[in-house]
């Protein structure tokens, strides 16, 4: 009946749906103008629809424009149609705008392709490291800040766009403050004609952001592509949810800042009287009393990361079950960076009626992504942080308190859509300790991945680059002798060929990189290519605490007594050959169902595991193009184990005779991690990857090697000294 009020249809909809347990397509119809209606009402609503027309002029009369608004304004989904709706993507141009995490790339993207009633990858799509969405009629593309800095390498004026939006601008993340210098730059060169003696004055006069010099046929087939072009001009937008445009003004020769007011309802903070000893702990206490004693409303729990917040999950699950049934309605869900997209996206549905949400959320919920509903935050005060340390050249996160701007974003989270309150799980006097913001990445982490791109942008003077805050020099240079040892820079600090050039185009961390070029002369390309996707994605192994014995006898007959690395990749090559079988003669629905037997028998994540096998797809690509022999090295272990001597020589460490070890390099005392074959039998000398400070300082995954190895295969830095 079509006079009938979409209420009433769905009503009736619903008792026959009930009857035939199908979804008719009426009721989806339905369904779907009703979203698109609340959507339409939502977007209405945000406080920067009232000012869109003042801020497309303002984009329109300022080439460098700073942005700053409240967290939830709608900054990131609606400013890029905005300026799409106005024609600022004109002759195919692209509208790109980055942020510093994959999920908000992600997850905004499906908002605004939803928003814009067209399908992911057309007209708004996002593109992040193993995975682009976007098609050649992508105009509005979400990504990540690390991906439009490797972009700039193949397209040094990214001359794609129109518009680049660098969002979250105050996370200062490391690729965030080293494309603010090369978008300087690349803005001055696009507002003059391209041709090669202008061109190369131009850059020579932009902070040093030379074409590379050494390579002469990139150099030619660079200039070709821009020869005489008169390039569009860039427009370049700074968006920031902090109140602090001034460095930013100030870093863009006076740019101007506007700020888009939002809406913010009163919190009230509370603190606890004592300091916590288990903030864990407090933090369940305070999550069921809230639940029990307040009114309705979603609650937000910061925490620290993925571990954290499936473990806390338990917990809740836990003690859910322990209350009288009419307790129990609460949906918890949990957001974290390596979560697949499909859960993600459901920390933005509204609980089912009655029940109130549970939300485990990281620092990705302070200001990248907003999550409606929240009434209540609980903070107990701290979050992951790189930390760098320039004199052992190591890297680690480790669990520090947050900054007082941390403190005040996560507090507003609960004043959103009306009075809120906020429960900081330390005393109020700990509060004024706080540092006042958070210390620039750039400062904090290793630069070596950075440097290289750099280098190969051919910018040579590293510190001389226009850097909104400067790296310490100690961190430059110790990165820059990394980079050395690995061969990837000349003794001159020069980008060396093929070896620099060649690692600078893979997309990944120089050491993985260095072992893939390592592992094609020592005949083990295959095996490596295969433990560096391992070792991209998140562990492959599956423990659920309640079955923790049986787990550890399944992942037995993976592991080898080689080591981790080479447990990878059998759990990798199992995998595959299962696929295989599975697909043959079987349809997709069967298969899908053998591999969740197999995966639940075998305790293996499948998720991290299909990750792993689009990475090393990818990757592979790379390595085709580079033209790299991709050989197997068979069951020799022997030479895949000595090329990870080879490349992963730093990370090389002795055991003492306490079975506790030292690594070579720094001089760090380290364990073996408990998820290692190595756990209870520990070899004499031993490479890892990964060094990680919990409680301890444990180092992950890892495999035996032989310790003379290491004057043979890294004699650039063993020499006999550490013989002995
Ligand atoms: O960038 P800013 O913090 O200013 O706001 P935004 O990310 O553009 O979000 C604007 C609104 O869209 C918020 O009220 C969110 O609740 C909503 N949103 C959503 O419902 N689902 C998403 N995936 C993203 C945003
Ligand atoms: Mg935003």
């Amino acid at each position: 009946m079509p006079s009938m009020a979409p209420g009433g249809a769905k009503n009736s909809n619903q008792s026959n749906n009930q009857l035939n347990g199908k979804v008719s397509n009426d009721d989806r119809r339905v369904e779907f103008f009703a979203r698109k209606h609340r959507i339409a009402q939502q977007r209405k609503s945000l406080p920067i629809a009232s000012v869109e027309k003042r801020l497309v002029e303002e984009v329109r009369s300022n080439n460098i424009l700073i942005i700053v608004g409240e967290t939830g304004s709608g900054k990131t989904t609606q400013l890029p149609q905005f300026l799409f709706n106005a024609g600022l993507c004109h002759d195919g141009k692209v509208i790109g705008i980055t942020q510093p995490r994959r999920v908000a790339a992600v997850s905004v993207a499906k908002r605004v392709a939803e928003e814009c009633g067209v399908q992911l990858g057309q007209r708004v799509g996002y593109s992040i490291r193993f995975d682009d969405t976007t098609s050649s009629s992508t105009r509005i593309k979400y990504m990540t800040d690390g991906l439009l800095l490797r972009e700039a390498l193949l397209d040094p004026y990214l001359s794609r766009y129109s518009v680049i939006i660098i969002d979250e601008a105050h996370e200062r993340t490391v690729h965030t403050d080293v494309l603010l210098g090369l978008l300087k730059s690349v803005q001055k060169v696009r507002s003059g004609p391209i041709n090669e003696c202008a061109n190369i004055d131009c850059m020579k006069a932009n902070n040093g952001l030379l074409m590379e010099k050494e390579n002469d046929a990139q150099r030619a087939s660079i200039l070709k592509q821009y020869r005489g072009i008169k390039l569009s001009p860039l427009k370049l937008i700074i968006m920031s949810a902090s109140l602090d445009a001034r460095v930013f003004s100030e870093y863009f020769g006076g740019a101007r800042a506007v700020h888009v007011q939002g809406r913010q309802f009163p919190v009230d903070i509370l603190y606890t009287r004592h300091p916590e000893t288990d903030y864990l702990d407090a933090t369940l206490i305070t999550l069921f009393q809230i639940h029990l004693e307040e009114g309705p409303g979603d609650i937000l729990v910061f925490l620290t990361g993925q571990e954290e917040i499936e473990s806390v999950e338990r917990l809740v699950q836990e003690k859910l079950r322990q209350l009288p049934e009419d307790n129990q309605k609460v949906k918890v869900l949990s957001i974290f960076s390596s979560l697949p997209s499909e859960k993600q996206m459901q920390v933005f549905m509204p609980a089912p009626t009655g029940f109130r949400k549970v939300i485990l959320a990281t620092n990705i919920a302070e200001t990248s992504v907003t999550i409606p509903g929240i009434k209540y935050v609980i903070d107990p005060g701290f979050v992951k942080a790189r930390t760098y340390c320039a004199h052992t050249g190591m890297e680690s996160l480790i669990i520090v308190p947050t900054s007082k701007a941390q403190a005040l974003q996560r507090s507003g989270r609960a004043g959103r859509e009306g009075p809120g309150k906020c429960f900081r799980l330390y005393p109020e006097s700990e509060f004024d300790k706080l540092s006042d913001s958070t210390v620039p990445e750039i400062r904090r982490c290793n630069l070596s991945n950075v440097i290289l791109q750099l280098k190969a942008l051919g910018v040579d003077d590293i510190i001389g680059f226009d850097f909104m805050e400067k790296p310490s020099s100690e961190a430059v240079v110790k990165s820059l002798e990394l980079l050395v040892l690995l061969g990837a820079l000349t003794e001159e600090y020069k980008l060396s060929d093929p070896v620099g050039h060649q690692m600078a185009r893979l997309p990944l961390e120089p050491i993985y990189s260095k072992a893939l070029i390592l592992a094609s002369q020592f005949n083990c390309l295959e095996e490596m290519l295969i433990t560096v996707a391992m070792l991209s994605v998140e562990s492959v192994f599956y423990n659920p605490r309640e079955k923790l014995e049986e787990a550890r006898t399944a992942a037995k007959c993976f592991s080898s007594l080689e080591g981790d690395h080479p447990t990878l990749i059998a759990v990798y090559r199992a995998f595959d050959e299962f696929l295989e079988k599975s697909n043959l003669g079987n349809s997709r629905e069967k298969t899908e169902k053998n591999l969740r037997k197999w995966c639940k028998e075998n305790f293996i994540n499948s998720r991290a595991l299909r990750h792993a096998r689009d990475i090393h797809r990818q990757i592979r690509g790379n390595i085709e193009q580079m033209g790299l022999r991709i050989v197997s090295c068979g069951d020799d272990m022997l030479q895949f184990r000595r090329c990870l001597a080879g490349a992963f020589f730093l990370n090389a460490a002795l055991k003492q005779p306490d079975g506790t070890y030292r690594v070579l390099s720094s001089g760090q005392g380290v364990q073996i991690h408990p998820s290692s074959v190595f756990f209870r039998t520990k070899p004499d000398c031993i490479i890892f990857d990964e060094f990680v400070r919990t409680t301890h300082n444990y180092v992950r995954n890892v495999t035996r090697i032989d310790y003379l190895w290491l004057a043979e295969l890294a004699p650039q830095y063993y020499t006999l000294q550490e013989q002995e």
